[in-house]
């Protein structure tokens, strides 16, 4: 079996560096979640444009367009959608794709809104096709059709609703249908974050939480974070463990660089399973181009866990490269796992730094 040569024997689901939510983060990231848009920090162009949306919809006295919001997990999209709730002084709810399962659930949620009101819907693209339907004109005009009655004696009424802003969070942009996109006034991209706003995050962090830390401590967990604030809060709280147990309960560089190495995360904040699936691709498809669904197979990793956790940001470091006959090693990953450079398919081979993303 090709995939025991690679097993790094690391659970998924308890990865680290994964940044999917995991129960672990549910106090924490409850107290660590900014409140407001001056306390969240980085992505600096969405701010600027949701505070003249903000403002100039309180100055009409309007409500706030529809908002949706994407980006890969533990970038902050929650945490936007509660700040933007907080900034309009507006109540909001909150519900996820796959939690609405008939129409009726989303016919009650909608009818219980109240002027104002934000409803937010996690992973906006799993909504079901009938359930979504309801979604349109609600959006649009405010209302509801709901049919009463089955067969020739059925009536149609439409239920008009309180004007709300619909948020919606999802991880991938293109899975969503284009009726649905074409409804929202406000499309928002989150990015991952450079390793000065991770640093912000992690100060801002051990603050809230009570540790110590110092510049080089920080900087030495956000250049392992993965761009990812929700890895950069995972990590410190695992480094805050080693500081206590081993060290004097204080982040220095050293500490940090103690547990990290313990965790078996590299430098580059690449863990095992990075690893591995780079391994794979140089050392069993030469390098790639390999496919998605073999590549997946091949490492017992579902394709969308590897396109939504893993990718991104290989692909920001430049390890990664998406082409139209599928991913391929850079010399960079080639490079960092010491293995000399010499790709048996150089076909698809992107000019320098030049990926071709598609
Ligand atoms: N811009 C930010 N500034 C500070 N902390 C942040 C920021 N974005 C996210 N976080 C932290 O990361 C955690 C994960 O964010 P979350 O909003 O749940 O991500 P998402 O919904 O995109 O998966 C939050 O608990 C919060 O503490
Ligand atoms: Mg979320």
């Amino acid at each position: 079996m090709i995939k025991r040569d690679f097993e790094a024997g690391i659970d998924p689901e308890t990865r680290v560096l994964s940044t999917a939510y995991a129960e672990e983060d549910a106090g924490v990231e409850l107290s660590l979640r900014p409140r407001t848009l001056d306390e969240y920090i980085g992505q600096e162009k969405v701010k600027e444009n949701l505070k003249i949306y903000i403002e100039a919809a309180k100055r009409r006295g309007e409500v706030l367009d529809h908002v949706l919001l994407y980006g890969p997990p533990g970038l902050g999209k929650t945490t936007l959608a509660t700040i933007i709730a907080n900034e309009m002084g507006s109540a909001i709810r909150i519900t996820s794709g796959p939690a609405i399962e008939k129409t009726g659930d989303l016919v009650s949620l909608l009818t219980n809104l109240g002027q104002n009101d934000i409803m937010f819907i996690d992973e906006v693209h799993r909504l079901q096709r009938p359930v979504e339907e309801i979604l349109y004109p609600a959006m649009e005009d405010y209302v509801v059709d709901i049919i009463t009655g089955k067969g020739p004696s059925a009536t149609s009424i439409s239920l008009s609703l309180a004007h709300f802003t619909l948020i919606g969070a999802t991880t991938r942009a293109g899975q969503l249908s284009q009726p649905l996109r074409d409804r929202f006034g406000v499309t928002l991209r989150l990015e991952l974050y450079t390793p000065d706003e991770l640093t912000l995050i992690i100060k801002r962090s051990a603050g809230i939480l009570g540790v110590e830390i110092d510049e080089y401590g920080a900087r030495e967990i956000a250049a392992r974070s993965r761009g990812t604030p929700r890895v950069a809060n995972r990590l410190l709280k695992r480094v805050r463990d080693f500081a206590q147990i081993v060290g004097d309960g204080k982040i220095d560089r050293e500490i940090a660089d103690f547990a990290l190495g313990k965790l078996e995360i590299d430098k580059l904040g690449l863990d095992a399973l990075d690893r591995r699936m780079l391994e794979v691709i140089i050392k069993i498809y030469g390098g790639g181009p390999v496919g998605i669904e073999t590549l997946a197979a091949t490492i017992g990793e579902e394709a969308v866990t590897i396109e939504d956790v893993y990718e991104p940001y290989l692909l920001q470091i430049g390890f990664l490269a998406r082409t139209s006959r599928g991913r391929m090693a850079t010399r960079l990953a080639y490079e960092h796992l010491g293995i000399s450079y010499s790709p048996q398919s150089q076909a698809d081979e992107p000019d320098d730094g030049q990926l071709k993303i598609l």
